[in-house]
């Protein structure tokens, strides 16, 4: 079965082929250059540059892959949740062409994606066991969430204000860095101390897998305008935020992993490409005897790789959502675990 992926809920659209469950082409056309100068996505400008990208990026997944779209046995496209100005313009391409080309359709939630990028790295017949505890951390999102079987998944707990990926990317812009900050401050990171600056850790009481990275944001401001950093403290500053913010996920994910019993964790979203987290988790991960898993770099910040794996047991079971499925810029994602 060969499956067309299309992703478009933010500011990369995508598209990618997959045959079988195994990735033949992954095609992402970043707009960093377009956001930079603002520190962050700018949604109008994001959906007038799919406009732009979608249909020449799944021509060139199409052609990286070797497919003719007469060979292609459906489509999976992000429904939600993201930008809806930026769903739009993915969803109806992928409507145009399942239109046109006789297709079934299938609109995948965005989230189930980044969960299930690590099983691409796999062989299709041996995708992560269930149940295993996931924690996704990107730019958009950041939660914690029990994945017991296809489909099936339970909200743990998720961030009361910020994503994770937003600290780092308004902690950049403070710091002058540009935008995506994670990368920049996690290459920055290498050369300084972690222990250098202590910034504070926000622990909740209440909904004890929830995070909070508001108040992070207020101590970093604080700090910078007592201590202004100069070229030669970026190190240090960039290596200590950067622990401040993987302490916090690296002790909700323990006591995530505790409560479940869970024996695998996967880490997934474009901040679990972050150097230092993989470090860190890894060695609690150790500790618990608990297997980690983490997707390639290229995997783990948005793609349409995903979102066809996502989509491909429901096309093959049949499934169709048409050309009635909407986009949906707060898709829900995970029931309440309930223990
Ligand atoms: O998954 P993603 O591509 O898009 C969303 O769905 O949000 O994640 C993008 C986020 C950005 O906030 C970016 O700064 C962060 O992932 N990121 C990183 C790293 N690479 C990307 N954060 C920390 N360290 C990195 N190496
Ligand atoms: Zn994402």
């Amino acid at each position: 079965m060969v499956v067309l992926g299309i992703e478009s809920s933010c500011d990369d659209s995508a598209a990618a082929v997959l045959r079988n469950g195994r990735l033949l082409a992954s095609v992402v056309s970043s707009q960093d250059a377009v956001h930079g100068p603002y520190g962050g996505v700018v949604p109008e400008l994001a959906s007038r540059h799919h406009v732009r990208n979608v249909l020449p990026v799944v021509d060139a997944a199409l052609v990286r892959a070797g497919v003719g779209l007469a060979e292609v046995d459906g489509i999976a496209a992000t429904r939600g949740p993201g930008l809806v100005g930026s769903l739009l313009v993915g969803l109806t391409v992928a409507k145009g062409i399942a239109l046109r080309a006789g297709l079934p359709l299938v609109g995948v939630n965005h989230l189930e994606g980044h969960l299930l990028a690590v099983n691409l790295d796999r062989a299709p017949d041996d995708p992560v066991p269930f149940p295993f505890v996931a924690l996704l951390v990107s730019g958009g999102h950041t939660g914690l969430y029990l994945a017991r079987a296809p489909g099936d998944y339970a909200c743990l707990g998720r961030t009361r204000d910020d994503a994770v990926g937003e600290a780092f990317d308004k902690a950049a812009k403070l710091l002058g860095l540009g935008y995506p900050g994670g990368p920049v401050i996690d290459r920055l990171a290498r050369t300084g101390d972690p222990a250098a600056i202590r910034f504070p850790r926000a622990h909740l009481k209440r909904g004890r897998f929830d995070s909070s990275f508001s108040g992070f944001k207020t101590a970093l401001r604080e700090y910078l305008a007592a201590h202004p950093a100069t070229p030669e403290a970026l190190p240090d500053v960039a290596a200590s935020l950067q622990e401040a913010l993987v302490d916090m996920l690296v002790d909700t994910t323990r006591e995530a992993l505790l409560a479940t019993g869970a024996e695998r964790l996967v880490v997934c979203g474009g901040v679990s490409a972050n150097g230092r987290l993989r470090v860190r988790m890894g060695e609690a991960c150790a500790a618990l005897g608990v297997e980690v898993l983490f997707p390639r770099p290229a995997l783990c910040t948005d793609n349409a790789a995903m979102i066809a794996l996502a989509g491909l047991p429901r096309l093959a079971a049949g499934e169709n959502d048409g050309l009635e499925v909407n986009a949906e810029a707060d898709l829900p994602f995970g029931a309440a675990w309930t223990g």
